[in-house]
Order: structure tokens, then sequence, then C-alpha cells
């Protein structure tokens, strides 16, 4: 059986954390958290990271700290997971969804642009399976229109945009360590943030906007969305070894492309250089079809995100063709870390053999 996806722990990761849970240490969100945060910042090149239960409240949570009203609007790309929008509705403004471009499969500049009007405040933009797309354009627009860039970088640890990682375009980026993710804790997630006082802000709100840990002193409104050192226990040690793990994510990227070139059903959006897949995403038309037949040799895939206006709360919003189009043909291959070579040509075959 070859899964689309598992979490792969190291030995050594995994001793770490057994070591830990035999002293007698704090268990919750401690001095592990603070080094894995520090660490993570540097990873990335932000000032701060600061780590919740989820990639979810992460962007909710930056949201709550913006204080949007309820005729804001908050863009969000049609395809993208159901999360990016949701988040908006839970901080009570409004969602409006963008289509993608047909280069990246990331936000469109052009749609983005169209759907910009007085209420706009936010762009919320995912790197779709660690795609950059043109978030520079992104970046531009929302400056020249005053809106505040939050990037849902969930899919692209390790992806970098002229040198510079991910997560740093705008006031915060987002990312999730939950299970199927590059880095997992389980459950988890971080801002990164260069703004000082958004920095602070979310520390608070965090931990129930409480002055200092240990005291009961609270001079903010503030939720407990703090995690464990257990988690960042696990995640410290992958960091350690993020190269390799970027390092065998563009190796199965590239071998499955390698493998399928000739195949004129299927097509691949190329991934940069500088960009790290999250897992391998292929568009076709008999996208069904192939699903059940690898299903049927114990090899498991899953289709990419239906588009957002696809999923009954979203469905009133009109008129997103690109995204409409491709959501509906994409099938996400088995992508975990330790996938051997020749499961990679064995998927290859099967796809070659009854899809042409
Ligand atoms: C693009 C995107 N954003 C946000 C999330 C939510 O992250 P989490 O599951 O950590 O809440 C996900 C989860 O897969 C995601 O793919």
């Amino acid at each position: 059986m070859i899964y689309q996806i598992k979490p792969v722990i190291g030995k050594k990761e995994k001793n770490n954390l057994i070591d830990y849970i035999k002293k007698d240490n704090w268990i919750t969100e401690h001095k592990v958290t603070e080094n894995f945060e520090k660490s993570f910042a540097k990873f990335t090149n932000s000032k701060y990271c600061i780590c919740f239960p989820n990639g979810t409240i992460t962007m909710s949570s930056v949201l709550d700290c913006l204080n949007l009203k309820k005729d804001d609007e908050v863009l969000v790309s049609n395809y993208t997971m159901v999360a990016t929008a949701n988040v908006v509705k839970f901080v009570g403004a409004t969602v409006k969804l963008v289509d993608i471009s047909k280069k990246d499969l990331c936000m469109s500049p052009d749609d983005l642009l169209k759907k910009i009007n007085k209420k706009t405040k936010v762009v919320i933009y995912t790197q779709m399976n660690g795609r950059v797309g043109q978030i520079d354009s992104i970046k531009k627009i929302c400056k020249k229109n005053k809106l505040v860039l939050i990037e849902d970088a969930a899919h692209a640890i390790g992806s970098y945009n002229k040198k510079i990682h991910v997560g740093n375009a705008g006031i915060a980026g987002s990312f999730s360590f939950s299970m199927p993710k590059l880095i997992t804790m389980g459950q988890g997630g971080a801002v990164v943030t260069n703004n000082s006082e958004l920095a602070k802000k979310l520390r608070l709100y965090k931990n129930f906007g409480r002055r200092k840990s240990g005291e009961d002193i609270h001079d903010y409104l503030g939720y407990n969305f703090k995690i464990t050192d257990m988690q960042s226990m696990l995640a410290i040690g992958q960091l350690r070894s993020i190269k390799s793990r970027i390092k065998k994510k563009k190796e199965i990227f590239s071998r499955y492309q390698k493998n399928l070139k000739d195949n004129l059903k299927i097509k691949f959006f190329d991934m940069k250089k500088d960009e790290t897949p999250w897992s391998v995403d292929i568009y076709l038309n008999s996208v069904n079809k192939l699903k059940k037949i690898l299903e049927k040799k114990g090899i498991f895939t899953r289709y990419v995100y239906p588009p957002l206006n696809s999923q009954k709360i979203y469905k009133h919003i009109k008129n997103l063709p690109v995204s409409n189009f491709y959501c509906k043909k994409g099938l996400w291959l088995p992508s975990s870390l330790d996938l051997k070579n020749k499961d990679i040509d064995k998927i290859c075959s099967i796809i070659n053999k009854y899809i042409y």
C-alpha cells in the first residue's frame, strides 16, 4: 500500500522527544518552543515567529489583530484550502474570491485588480503547492491600493522568491505544521512577521492577553492558543534536517515529471528551482478514472482542493473560470518523504499504461 502522504519522523527526532518526556520538563509551551520559534524565524529570515495550534488559527489571529469590520472585504484565491476563506468569516468580515492564473495556479493579479473596491482591506495570498506565483505584482497592487497582504504559506516551507523565503512579502506569513506538511507537529502552525507591533499583539492574543506568564493580569482580550514543548521538540529536529527534506521533495517531483513527460494527457505546472513542492499535483481530464485504477492497486491519491465556490458556503460567488477548470481535474500523487524511486517508477508506468 502506498499512501498519498504520511508523516516521516527520523529516529533522532523520536529519541529527542522520548528523552524530553523522561526528564522533568515543563511539557507546556516553554523554552523548546521559544527555541523553535527563533530557529524558524532564522530559517525564513523573518524577525519574529509565533507558534499557534494550527495554520488556520494563525490566519484568524492575524485578521483579528487587524480589527476588521463587517463590511470589510478580504480577497482570497478560489484555489486554496477552505481554511483560508473560513478565517475571514470567523472574524466577521466578508470573503471575496479571486481567480487563479493559468501560469502558476496562484492568485491572478489581473483578476485581483478587478475585485478591488473601496471596501477591500486585506489580501490573503496562497502559495499553491509551494509555487510563488506572481507575488511581486500582488505586492505592488496591495501597496498601491493600501491593502494589507497576508501570505498563506501552509504549503510553502522551503520556497523562495528571489532568495527571500515566502512569508515575508506582506505583514505576515502563515505556516502549517499539520501531519502532511514538510515539518509536522501533528497539528501546529506559526506566523512569521517583521512587524514588531503585530508580533507583540499576537503574543498577547495567544496567551489570554496576559502581561506576563505566571501572573493573572490581563490587559487585553485574548485566547489560549499556546502549543506544547513536546510538539516543538518534534519540529525542531525536523527543522535541523530541513535541507534534506527539501531536496527529497524536489527529487520526487522531478522524477514524476520526467517519467510522465511524454504523456500528453497529463499536465504538470512547473516548479522553479527555488520552489519546494509540498506534494506532486497533476491535472488531467480522466482524473476519476486514474484515481480508481491506482486505488485498486493499493496506491492512494487525493483530489486537489475543489474550487472554493463549489463549496456550499461560497456557492453564491460566480465567474471564476480558471480555478473552476483546473481544480476539478487535479490529483495529488503519492509524495511522502520516504517514497522510493522504484515506487514512483511503478506509479508512473501504471499511469502511462492506462492514461494515454
Ligand atoms: C493552503 C492551506 N491553508 C491553510 C491550511 C490549514 O492549516 P491547518 O491544517 O494547520 O489548520 C491548510 C491545510 O492543509 C492549507 O493547505
